[in-house]
């Protein structure tokens, strides 16, 4: 089946460099459909969409393809059995995506694909809402599947399951996974949903962040007020509300809830130490955000802040008068809605649990106190004495000429953790993303230079972790 590595890797290249235009026009009619999960009014995109995932799947050669009916939105299911005594690697995406709003802060229409070449992407980067998260990321499996097939190079079995509810919790996945063990039954789960360092340094993510995400109403007086006559007199929800956040983080940024640190593993010195020597140039993030000074926990690098340690940040907030020119008034009502970053062990219902009850304990009398939780998720980590880290390993220093660095990252897939706890397998994280793509963000991009590097490494991950698993 395979000659040596060498011609391996010439397969690979050549059948890229042949048909990378027409990868990118099919990844480019996907980025058109505006398949965003929170909000319904774009269910008839969600079906567009999973079904494009479906098509394609067939497509590149899978076996069976199945749409799968959920209480939500459709999971695709395939799959490509060759031998049963081979390995079986479980690819999981998502083809929904965030909604595009600001729509105004877009340079060009989010659900209209262009490629631009940008300073970090000199060969052109494709515009659009989900080209990184997750649909570009996803497509390129579905490409590097096809290439496997089309070369006679499978290695091993792979099952697909891409969902179309990621950007919302998703409950759906949860529901199915629980539900079909035996079918999703696999070796390793592979997933492109993150981040790496750099086009010249890649980095295999080896940790998520949990998430407890809530929404908190504060309640003043029964209806909307004069500020003149009833101002100084009463609590203003408003002004209570945002006391009452400020007060959630100490002098050293610190979060203040009583006992929310008390399951925060910290990380040993010699992991402080490794992820101090990865390549990181703090002017070049200033400059990059353009801001004069960062900002977080004292005692901890930027690095550090962002994915080893646990947050508290307000998504959003509002209440009272924002329309046009100035409306004197104390409104009844002011609203936050606030998300916490988890890290081992913290668990997210005890979390929501104690941020509730600091809440509700810290609010004046004069004022009613009401905390909704919504969606989260449990913190993941995975050692890297495993195949599959190896593997990735070996595909990444191929591919970029250069070994991965092993990397935790602060954003959160909560289903990973429940992979392991249902699956029992072990998630390899290989991102290629950049996180100047802007995901969530307006002019969300993904380099064509990332796409194409993404597809000619994930058959040598198949290859090396199918040879390990064999030396095993
Ligand atoms: N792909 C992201 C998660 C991510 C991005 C992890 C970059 C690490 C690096 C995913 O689509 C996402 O946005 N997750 C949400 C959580 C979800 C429950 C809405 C998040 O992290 O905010
Ligand atoms: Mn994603
Ligand atoms: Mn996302």
């Amino acid at each position: 089946m395979f000659g040596s590595n060498n011609e391996h890797m010439n397969n690979i290249k050549s059948y890229v460099a042949q048909h990378k235009e027409r990868f990118l026009n099919e990844l480019i009619e996907l980025l058109k459909i505006p398949s965003i999960s929170a909000d319904s009014a774009y269910k008839n995109d969600i079906l567009k969409a999973a079904d494009i995932v479906k098509s394609s799947l067939e497509k590149a050669g899978c076996n069976t393809v199945e749409l799968c009916k959920t209480p939500g939105n459709p999971i695709i299911f395939g799959e490509h059995i060759i031998d049963k005594n081979l390995p079986t690697i479980l690819v999981y995406g998502h083809y929904d995506v965030q909604p595009a709003d600001p729509i105004d802060l877009w340079d060009s229409a989010p659900f209209e694909p262009i490629i631009k070449k940008t300073k970090i992407h000199p060969e052109g980067a494709i515009f659009a809402r989900g080209s990184c998260d997750d649909k570009g990321q996803m497509y390129m499996h579905i490409k590097a599947f096809e290439l496997m097939i089309q070369n006679d190079s499978l290695p091993c079995n792979v099952k697909f399951m891409i969902e179309g509810e990621e950007e919302i919790g998703s409950t759906s996945l949860d529901w199915f996974v629980k539900r079909n063990q035996e079918k999703l039954s696999n070796d390793v789960i592979l997933i492109s949903d993150t981040g790496m360092i750099s086009n010249s340094q890649p980095s295999i993510t080896t940790g998520l962040r949990g998430l407890s995400y809530v929404e908190v109403e504060v309640t003043g007086p029964n209806r909307d007020l004069h500020s003149g006559i009833y101002g100084g007199a009463i609590a203003n929800p408003i002004n209570i509300l945002a006391k009452m956040i400020a007060s959630l983080h100490d002098e050293n940024n610190r979060i203040t809830i009583p006992g929310f640190y008390d399951k925060v593993i910290d990380a040993t010195d010699e992991e402080r130490k490794k992820m101090a020597e990865a390549p990181f140039s703090l002017e070049d993030y200033k400059k990059a955000l353009d801001i004069e000074e960062v900002y977080g926990e004292e005692g901890y690098s930027t690095n550090e802040r962002n994915s080893i340690r646990p947050t508290l940040d307000v998504n959003g907030i509002w209440g009272g008068y924002i329309g046009e020119g100035a409306k004197t008034v104390i409104a009844g009502k002011a609203y936050a809605k606030i998300s916490m970053r988890l890290v081992p062990d913290q668990d997210p219902d005890e979390i929501t649990e104690i941020f509730e009850k600091h809440f509700n304990s810290i609010a004046p009398k004069a004022v009613k106190v009401k905390v909704t939780p919504h969606h989260g998720g449990h913190p993941y980590v995975t050692p890297i004495d495993n195949i599959g880290y190896k593997a990735a390993n070996k595909a990444y220093s191929e591919t970029f000429g250069v070994e991965a660095i092993p990397q935790r990252g602060g954003g959160s897939i909560p289903i990973v953790a429940l992979f392991e706890q249902e699956l029992k397998s072990k998630t390899i994280l290989m991102g290629f993303g950049l996180d100047s793509d802007a995901i969530h963000s307006p002019n969300e991009h993904f380099g064509v230079f990332n796409f194409l590097k993404g597809i000619e490494t994930i058959p040598l991950f198949y290859k090396y972790y199918t040879d390990l698993f064999k030396e095993q």
